[in-house]
Order: structure tokens, then C-alpha cells, then sequence
């Protein structure tokens, strides 16, 4: 949304698509986009479909525009299928498109409310969506209340409308009937707002809601003010300026107070919670002059398509309505709350969008695979002195005692990020000496298996927006349990609601098969670990020994992305059109094998089984024979006599499997000589950590195997990297 700032429809139209070139990694179906007053375009497929349509439309991309509102979406289908009815923006009615709005997430009673609308009257339904109904709901409860002669405030309305949905959303409408104005709102499903301008921004009102009974105003107020004012604000010089009355003298509601800047601005709802006052907050952006200041607001799901405009975002909260008009951003509760945080504060983002560009690489994948040495680095950079053996993770110190006294401790995640609480769970125990139990989000939400108040929560996200984890965080926060994220993502959702955390410092990883991600959340689990067992005399041995190991790490995974020519050659040769891929690991290594063979059918669409090699002679052994291509893990720890023997029964079933073992090893090496035995060599570590080093020879397999197959390896078909659906 662009404020008197001359714009082109050209420019608004590039400023849209750009946005969605950088979201399409997170869904990529179907794109669609609306601008000017009713103007809708859709297309199936990428973004640079999308493109090829706006082409085609005969528009004069010259006109000016002082004001405009513009949405733009990138789906990832949950209901309908892709195809052109089904893309968004979804529209109240086909013919002058009155209501328009962009939907993530998933509305549970569509149904009910699709039925409800055609019973009276609204039939006009075009799609398959579930969120085509959101759009007819606007327009119907707006058509009522006009019959009643009634014009709602947009925001107003969407309080109505939001009363009616149940289940997730992430929502924007626009409509011709709040011209230039734009909602936004989000229940479970991510959305920011970056606030950009060229003028310093230096105004800022706060809206707080009195009870209707309130009887003693005036001293309520000096109560108020006497609490904002004094030593509180010295940071930010803040100052109580005025109080206003803008509806009647008799009920004040709105105190307006100047901030220096755009950032601190959270002491009166502060003040209002601890008086106890009803409130809503709104803010209004305004130049220090007084004058409106040219103004852009850019909202999004991801801070990857509003980095290049502004660093300037505010996280929107569950329940949240932001309404812009006329340049200026209120936010309102969809519900009526006492004592909630109202605090919205502008963060300053520290992505670089250098770091989310491919660079010299052909895939964001790649690119993220070869990041590896510096993200490790940075997930332990100023976090443990190697000199001392000391771990320090800032967003748990606090907290330790508390996690220390827990009964048991239970790791939530999905997908990659499971593997890497599997990876580490061994070491977790050793070191900490608690239970841990270790739980797929969506198999733990189905069991509603029971928590405790006395039961720390892990949940280890890299998007720290997957709706399966979110929900299970939800469901361990209303038991009472003490939350622990374990995120990359900052700002994010997850990050957000748990009470303590770590943020893994990867940097933004695109490719949807995650890899960078995985390496930093396991060192960040082992550390998590180091810093619990700090205080355990027994265990500073092997804390020295896994710390000093850890210092290496960096170093070694360069060194294992030197096998890259040899992979690449296994992959163009020996495992060139197979079907099926095996993959045996035990101990630490199982976690090894899972998330090896993740990775392979996610982006080669091949089929692969992590198998632990005990299970080998339960099953799986009976689709061994001379074809069948295996990987096995044969690094070095106290298991390697069990994995060798594992191995010797694949070979005895004329198996050739390939094996992933540490540089020299004479047991390997001899059992290669005058054999077809194939050995991929990684430098040798302490066991934990090992499983670092191992899974990068998979990664890279997984890569170029799909690379042969002409796949698009950052757009495999039917993933998404961050699925905020149940
Ligand atoms: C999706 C992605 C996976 C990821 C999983 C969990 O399935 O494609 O790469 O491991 O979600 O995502 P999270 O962001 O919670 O780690």
C-alpha cells in the first residue's frame, strides 16, 4: 500500500510480482494478484506465469497512482485444485469483484458457512476453495448492515466476519467500498507488516478503552500518567503530551503521547493492563511535522518479500486486525481482552538480501549446502568458549534451573526437524540425565498425549511457523508445561510463544529440502545439552571432549563437500535410473538414514528407506539382492562391530552397498581391496557429533540425483517449505 507517494501501475505491479517471486518457494500452484480498483489476474503455475498473463492484458503501465492498495498471492492447494477458479485473490462475486481477499490457512467450517450464505441468497460461488466463502461472508454481513442503514468502519466489519470463521488464517481484503484502505488479520498463520518511509516517523497514538462504569476518570488518568511518566522511559524520552476527547467530553479514549521513535511504544498498554482497563490499541504513523507523511506498508507472510523495500516489520499477533487507511496503521482485537499484551513493537530486521539471492549457485539448495562450514559456525559464533570449555546460550540461562528439576523432557517437530531431535536425543540423556522422549507433532497432537506442569517442551522448527508444531506448542502451553524453541527463523510465530529458545543462526534457508537448517539445529541441541551438564562434575570430561569436537566441525564439513565429484559420479553412474535406494544406519547414525533418505525423495522422487540396521534381518533383508542400491554408515563409534556385521549380511545376499566411512579406516579399506565395495570417507569426530559430517555426502547425493532427473530441485512437486496447514 503505497500513501501520497507517486507510484506507476508498472511499478505496482513489479513491486507485487517481486514479492511473490520471493515467496514461491513456499507454495507454487497457482499465483494470482489484484490491483487498481477491481482488477483481478490469476494464472496456474509459477510466478513467471503470472507474469506472462499481466503481459498479456492491454494495461497502461504509466498511469499514475498517489494512493493504491494492491494484494498478490502464491498458493500451495489444501482444498481444490490447482486451477484458475481456485487461485487467488478470491472475490465476493465475479462480476465487479466487491470484496477481495488472499488467504492462507484453512477454514474448518466452510462448509457450514458456504450453505448458510446460498440459503440467503449469496450463491455466486466460483471455486473449489475453502476461503472463497471469507470473501462472500464480508459482503454479506456489509450488504446487511447498509439495509439497516449502518456503513461499518472496515475494521468493524472484519470484527463481524472473523466471529463466523473457524480454523487458521493469515487474511487480507480489500474492497471498493473502503477505497485505498486494506485489512489484514491472522488466527495460526504467519503475518508481518514492514512500514517504510521517507520521512522520520515520530508520532504515535495508542487508543485505551474505558469500562462504561468507570466513574473517577480524572484520576484514573493522572494514575495512568504518573505511571507512563517517571524514570520509565528515559531510553526513548517519552512524554505524555496530551489527552484527547474525540468522541464526548465525558468519556475520554484516547491519551496520545510522543515517542522519539517508532520502536518503543509499549508503556501505556503497559499502564492499561495494570490498571485494568479495557483497551484496544491503534497506531497512527505521522511525520514529526504534522503533515502526513509518505508512507508504504508491505504485508506479508514472509520477511523474505518486504526485505528489499524496509527493514521496519511489526509482527502481527493471533487475533490482530490491522486496518490502513489514509496512511496511518490502527490495530484492533478481534476479541475483548483484559490484561493482554498489546505491545506491537517495529523490529528492525537483520537479513541482508544478499543472503537469500543464490549467488554464484544454481539452486538455493546447493547454496545452502555449501553454507554449511560458516552456519555451523555461526549457530556456536560468541555462544561457547572453546578455551574453557564453556557454553553460553543467552535465551536459556535463565532457565536452566528450571529445566534441570524437570521429570521428563519431550523434543516436538516434524519432518527434517525430527531428525535432528533423533540425532541428538542420545547425547540429550547422556549428558542431562532426564528422560527424553522424542515426538512427530501431528502423531503427538492425534494421541493428545499427556503433559505436565513439571515436563519442559522442546520444539525444534526452522520456519518456526509449521501449523502441526504450532498446534502442539499450544496444546503444552495450555498444560502448564515450561516451552523451549529451538528456531531459525526470528520473529517467528514459535520463537514468539515459548517462554525461553534458542535461535539456531543459519540464515534463511529457501530450498525446501532443508539442509543448513539441520546441521545448526543439531549443533544447537547438543549445546543445549553442554549447557545443561555444565554443572555435573562427572560429565566435564566428555563435555571437553564433544565442546573441542564441535570446534572442528566448520573445517571437517568443508572437507566432506570435497567429495562432491565422487557423489556426482555415483549419481550419473551406479545409481543413474534406479528406483529404490536402502539406506542402514544404527545408533547415532539411524537419524543419519532417515533424514538421508528424506532428502532423497523429497527432490529426486526416488524411493528411500532409512532402516536401522538392527531391524535389517526383521524385513528388510528380504529385498536385498545384487540390484537393490544401499548406503550404509559405517563411521567409527562403540556400535561399529554391530554395523560391520549388519553390512556383512547385505553382502552375503550379493548386496554392493555403498559405505560412509571415516578417512583410513583399515577395516573398510581391506574389505574394498579386489571387491566392488564402494566407500565415501569423511573425517573422523566424537560419535555425537559425527552424524554432522555424515548426512552432507546425502545431501549432495540427493541434489544431484534430482539435478540428472532435470527436476526443480528448490520446487519439488506437491512440498512446501513451510506448510502452516494442519
Ligand atoms: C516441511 C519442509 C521440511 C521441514 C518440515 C518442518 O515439510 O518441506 O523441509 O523439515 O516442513 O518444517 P520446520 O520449519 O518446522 O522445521
Amino acid at each position: 500500500c503505497n500513501y501520497w507517494i507517486e507510484k506507476t501501475r508498472g511499478e505496482i505491479l513489479n513491486t507485487l510480482v517481486e514479492g511473490l517471486e520471493r515467496l514461491e518457494y513456499r507454495g507454487y500452484d497457482s499465483t494470482g494478484i489484484a490491483i487498481d480498483s477491481s482488477l483481478l489476474i490469476k494464472q496456474i503455475g509459477k510466478v513467471d506465469s503470472l507474469k506472462k498473463e499481466i503481459n498479456k492484458i492491454n494495461l497502461d503501465l504509466n498511469d499514475i497512482f498517489v494512493s493504491h492498495v494492491g494484494i498478490a498471492h502464491t498458493r500451495w492447494a489444501t482444498h481444490g485444485q490447482p486451477k484458475k477458479i481456485n487461485c487467488h485473490p478470491q472475490s465476493s462475486d465475479p462480476d465487479n469483484n466487491e470484496f477481495i481477499i488472499v488467504h492462507n490457512g484453512i477454514i474448518t467450517n466452510f462448509r457450514d458457512l458456504k450453505t448458510f450464505l446460498i440459503q440467503k441468497g449469496y450463491n455466486k460461488f466460483q471455486s473449489e476453495t475453502d476461503s472463497e466463502c471469507i470473501a462472500i461472508l464480508f459482503k454479506y454481513i456489509y450488504d446487511n448492515n447498509i439495509q439497516n442503514g449502518i456503513k461499518l468502519k472496515f475494521n468493524d466489519l472484519t470484527k463481524l466476519v472473523l466471529l463466523e470463521l473457524e480454523g487458521s488464517y493469515g487474511l487480507l481484503c480489500r474492497s471498493i467500498h473502503y477505497h485505498n484502505e486494506i485489512i489484514a488479520t491472522r488466527k495460526g498463520s504467519p503475518l508481518l507488516i514492514g512500514v517504510k518511509s521517507n520521512k522520520n516517523l515520530k508520532m504515535d497514538f495508542i487508543d485505551v478503552e474505558f469500562p462504561d462504569d468507570l466513574k473517577d476518570q480524572d484520576d484514573i488518568l493522572s494514575d495512568v500518567e504518573s505511571y507512563i511518566l517517571p524514570d520509565k522511559n528515559q531510553n526513548h524520552n517519552e512524554t505524555l503530551s496530551s489527552y484527547s476527547f474525540p468522541n464526548n467530553k465525558e468519556t475520554p479514549s484516547t491519551f496520545t503521547h510522543n515517542t522519539q521513535n517508532l520502536i518503543n511504544d509499549n508503556l501505556l498498554p503497559i499502564a492499561a493492563n495494570e490498571f485494568n482497563l479495557r483497551h484496544s490499541q491503534s497506531r497512527a504513523f505521522l511525520s514529526e511535522d504534522g503533515f502526513p507523511a509518505p508512507i508504504e506498508f508491505f504485508l506479508s507472510s514472509d520477511a523474505s518479500s518486504v526485505i528489499k523495500h524496509t527493514k521496519k516489520v511489526l509482527f502481527l499477533e493471533d487475533d490482530d486486525i490491522a486496518h490502513i487507511y489514509d496512511g496511518e496503521l490502527h490495530i484492533h482485537r478481534s476479541r475483548r481482552e483484559v490484561g493482554a499484551s498489546m505491545t506491537r513493537s517495529i523490529q528492525t530486521l537483520e537479513m541482508e538480501l544478499a543472503q537469500i539471492m543464490k549467488g554464484p549457485y544454481k539452486h538455493f539448495m546447493q547454496k545452502e549446502i555449501y553454507e554449511q562450514p560458516e552456519s555451523t559456525l555461526n549457530t556456536m559464533r560468541g555462544r561457547i568458549d572453546f578455551d574453557s570449555n564453556n557454553v553460553l546460550l543467552g535465551g536459556l540461562t535463565a532457565w536452566l534451573p528450571a529445566i534441570r528439576r524437570a521429570r521428563r523432557l519431550i523434543m516436538i517437530a516434524c519432518g527434517t526437524s525430527y531428525h535432528s531431535c533423533l540425532a541428538t536425543r542420545a547425547i540429550f540423556e547422556e549428558l542431562s540425565e532426564i528422560p527424553v522422549s522424542i515426538e512427530l507433532a501431528s502423531d503427538f497432537l492425534d494421541r493428545k498425549s499427556p503433559v505436565f506442569r513439571d515436563d519442559i517442551c522442546v520444539f525444534v522448527s526452522q520456519s518456526g511457523e509449521t501449523a502441526d508444531t504450532m498446534l502442539a506448542l499450544n496444546y503444552c502451553l495450555e498444560r502448564g508445561a515450561l516451552t523451549v524453541g529451538i528456531v531459525n527463523t526470528v520473529g517467528s510465530s514459535l520463537s514468539r510463544a515459548t517462554h525461553c529458545g534458542v535461535h539456531i543462526n543459519a540464515g534463511p534457508e529457501i530450498g525446501v529440502a532443508s539442509t543448513k537448517a539441520y546441521t545448526s539445529q543439531y549443533i544447537a541441541l547438543v549445546m543445549f545439552a553442554l549447557s545443561l551438564s555444565d554443572d555435573r562434575v562427572s560429565k566435564q570430561k566428555r563435555r571437553g571432549e564433544i565442546i573441542q569436537g564441535l570446534k572442528l566441525i566448520p573445517g571437517q564439513i568443508k572437507a566432506v563437500l570435497n567429495l562432491e565429484p565422487r557423489i556426482k559420479e555415483l549419481c550419473d553412474h551406479q545409481l543413474k535410473n534406479q528406483r529404490s535406494l536402502l539406506l542402514l544406519g544404527r545408533g547415532y547414525q539411524f537419524a543419519s538414514a532417515l533424514e538421508g533418505a528424506l532428502k532423497i525423495k523429497e527432490i529426486s522422487y526416488m524411493h528411500s528407506e532409512g532402516v536401522l540396521a538392527g531391524e535389517l534381518k526383521h524385513g528388510v533383508l528380504a529385498l536385498v539382492d545384487e540390484n537393490l542400491p544401499i548406503i550404509a554408515f559405517g563411521t567409527r563409534d562403540s556400535l561399529f562391530p554391530k554395523v560391520v556385521s549388519s553390512i556383512e549380511q547385505v553382502t552375503a545376499r550379493k548386496g554392493h552397498p555403498i559405505i560412509i566411512c571415516n578417512e583410513g579406516d583399515e577395516v573398510w579399506t581391506k574389505k574394498a581391496e579386489g571387491s566392488d565395495l564402494i566407500t565415501l570417507e569423511v573425517p573422523q569426530t566424537v560419535d555425537c557429533l559425527q552424524g554432522l559430517l555424515n548426512i552432507i555426502p546425502l545431501q549432495l547425493m540427493s541434489y544431484w540425483l534430482a539435478v540428472n532427473k532435470g527436476i526443480d530441485v528448490d520446487f519439488p512437486r506437491n512440498l512446501a517449505k513451510s506448510v502452516t496447514v494442519e
